[in-house]
């Protein structure tokens, strides 16, 4: 992984952006836990319920926390709803949530002062596990704010709930908490008044902004804390049903980090029935990552990474020379064909058997396919104003697989409302085309690619996902006449996806 990762830094970021990082990193933690869960029938009534609860989930954190100081860790995510579960409503969740502080206004450490405010033993808890491991906490828990009945956005019940994150430093002080923004159906919680930026500050590696699960997918707040306040490393708990072939966890977790060369450190929760496992320390250097969907067993992922201090602005991504892509043939002439440049030096673009194109729902979005034929090729789908262009090499075939090359430029609707521009080149679940854009997790054909789009938006999210769900990251990518590329050769692993993510956050709200 490191070759690969090297290899990017060297050819994709050569004149992008060249982060710098101290010669010491530091060593992170996340753990993807398996939470104890209650049967819906068992949902506690009760605080002393819910706390015994509780103690299940805690008991198993202060074990990792002791793992991980061990191995030297400075700083340990658990995902989202780490400590309470799933299926709540608005009445089950009561007795799980705790007043919670702002640490911008008291100064709290709740392991050193546990009766300053009633009802908060899980904070307790937390708060003594960082202390006692010496390493910064970052949990997610159940909010509960009282408001009055004249504030028009008070529930009926008069409280608030709140999907809340919360940080403790190494001496158990509350230093942050982060309210989730973009709720994913959890009827439990109210969405905050506000959008917050939260950012906290570290003695061992600065600033580290925070938020939640279904965040990533949105503006507000996680590209915001990138893009408009110089976060540069990111603590994100979750609790991520993966979605193939464009959305499991480690697959667009690793893209989002590799997109803005940032560290993310993502604790998932491990539950295989719900399609939630993949964790992952997604570095500009190296991304180890966790996926098992066999264990029943939560996994403690510990890692060094580098600090990143650059002061660049990684939005920018100026495009690149003709030079850089010398050798990667069909994307070198598509640039030159375009730019009007000769190109005797390269020859014609090579014809191949054009595909038959189809339309197939993909992730519940109507993608325009083209198929992919023969040994190799390029090929080239259109949808709306995106058009995609693939340029691929099997050096692997088994007959009977099918791969094609879909498009899709258009507003997502189903499970949450978003614009997505995608260029996705996908193996089929089967051998005929309305398999393809199906859940596949595993391949055997080596296919190297270049593949590239015309895409509207600059936030491109590049995703390679191989046989039994490992991840790659790109030989090069960027920009050259307005396409964003990327360009793989050489993996070692069948090829499931690889793909083009954009999403035009701009378009979300006014389409
Ligand atoms: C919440 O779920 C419980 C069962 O866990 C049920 O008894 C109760 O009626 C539900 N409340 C609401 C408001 O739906
Ligand atoms: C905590 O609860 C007790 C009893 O319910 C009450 O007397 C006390 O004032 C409360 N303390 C705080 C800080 O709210
Ligand atoms: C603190 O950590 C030590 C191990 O480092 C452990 O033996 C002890 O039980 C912990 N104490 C508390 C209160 O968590
Ligand atoms: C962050 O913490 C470091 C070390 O404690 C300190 O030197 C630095 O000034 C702090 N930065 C901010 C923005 O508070
Ligand atoms: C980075 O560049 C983008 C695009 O020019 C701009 O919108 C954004 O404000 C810049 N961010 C920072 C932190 O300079
Ligand atoms: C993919 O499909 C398999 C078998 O149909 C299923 O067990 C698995 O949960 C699915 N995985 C995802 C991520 O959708
Ligand atoms: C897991 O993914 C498979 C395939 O996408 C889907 O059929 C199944 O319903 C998912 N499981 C859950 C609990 O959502
Ligand atoms: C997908 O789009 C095509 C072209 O617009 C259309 O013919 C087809 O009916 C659509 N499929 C579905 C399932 O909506
Ligand atoms: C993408 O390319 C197609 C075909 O050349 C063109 O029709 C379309 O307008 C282009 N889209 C953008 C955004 O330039
Ligand atoms: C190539 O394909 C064959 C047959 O599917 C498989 O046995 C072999 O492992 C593949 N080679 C690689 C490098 O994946």
């Amino acid at each position: 992984m490191e070759v690969f990762a090297l290899r990017s830094l060297l050819l994709g970021w050569q004149c992008l952006l060249l982060p710098v990082w101290g010669l010491d990193g530091y060593t992170a933690a996340v753990y993807e836990h398996a939470a104890v869960l209650n049967p819906r029938w068992k949902i506690p009534s009760t605080r002393q319920g819910a706390l015994r609860h509780m103690k299940k989930n805690l008991d198993i954190y202060r074990e990792q926390v002791f793992a991980a100081s061990k191995q030297g860790a400075k700083i340990i995510v658990f995902p989202e709803d780490g400590l309470q579960g799933f299926h709540f409503n608005r009445t089950s969740i009561f007795p799980y949530l705790e007043p919670i502080p702002d640490p911008n206004v008291v100064h709290w450490n709740p392991c050193l002062h546990p009766t300053v405010y009633n009802g908060t033993e899980v904070l307790h808890q937390l708060s003594c596990m960082a202390r006692n491991g010496s390493m910064y906490l970052v949990a997610n828990m159940g909010e509960r704010q009282t408001c009055e009945q004249s504030d028009p956005k008070c529930p009926p019940d008069g409280r608030y709930h709140f999907n809340t994150n919360v940080v403790f430093d190494a001496e158990g002080t509350l230093v942050a908490k982060y309210q989730k923004w973009n709720l994913y159906f959890e009827y439990a919680y109210d969405t905050p008044k506000t959008v917050q930026h939260a950012i906290f500050n570290t003695s061992f590696a600065g600033r580290f902004g925070i938020f939640t699960c279904f965040d990533i997918l949105f503006y507000e707040p996680a590209v915001s804390l990138i893009e408009n306040y110089g976060v540069k490393q990111i603590v994100f708990p979750t609790a991520w049903m993966n979605q193939l072939p464009l959305l499991s966890a480690v697959q667009f977790h690793q893209a989002f980090a590799t997109a803005f060369g940032i560290n993310l450190f993502a604790a998932n929760q491990h539950h295989p029935k719900y399609n939630m496992t993949g964790s992952g320390i997604y570095t500009p250097l190296d991304f180890p990552y966790y996926y098992n969907s066999e264990s029943s067993e939560g996994k403690l992922l510990v890692a060094k990474v580098p600090i990143i201090t650059s002061r660049q602005n990684h939005s920018l991504q100026p495009e690149v020379t003709a030079a850089l892509l010398k050798g990667n043939n069909y994307f070198e002439a598509f640039v030159l064909q375009k730019k009007g440049e000769k190109q005797e030096q390269i020859g014609p673009m090579e014809r191949n058997d054009p595909g038959d194109i189809f339309h197939n729902i993909m992730m519940y979005d109507n993608y325009t396919f083209i198929s992919l034929t023969g040994l190799k090729g390029s090929l080239h789908i259109c949808s709306n104003t995106l058009c995609c262009h693939v340029a691929y090499k099997c050096s692997n075939y088994t007959d009977g697989n099918l791969y094609a090359l879909g498009a899709y430029d258009g507003l997502h609707t189903t499970h949450g409302t978003y614009y997505t521009q995608v260029c996705a080149l996908v193996k089929c679940a089967g051998s005929s085309y309305d398999t393809c854009g199906q859940n596949v997790t595993t391949a055997s054909d080596i296919i190297d690619f270049e593949l590239w789009g015309n895409f509207s938006t600059t936030h491109i999210y590049p995703e390679i996902l191989a046989d039994k769900m490992k991840i790659y990251r790109a030989d090069t990518r960027g920009w050259a006449n307005s396409n964003y590329y990327m360009i793989k050769k050489g993996m070692s692993a069948g090829l499931v996806t690889a793909a083009l993510y954009g999403r035009w956050y701009e378009k979300d709200c006014c389409y």
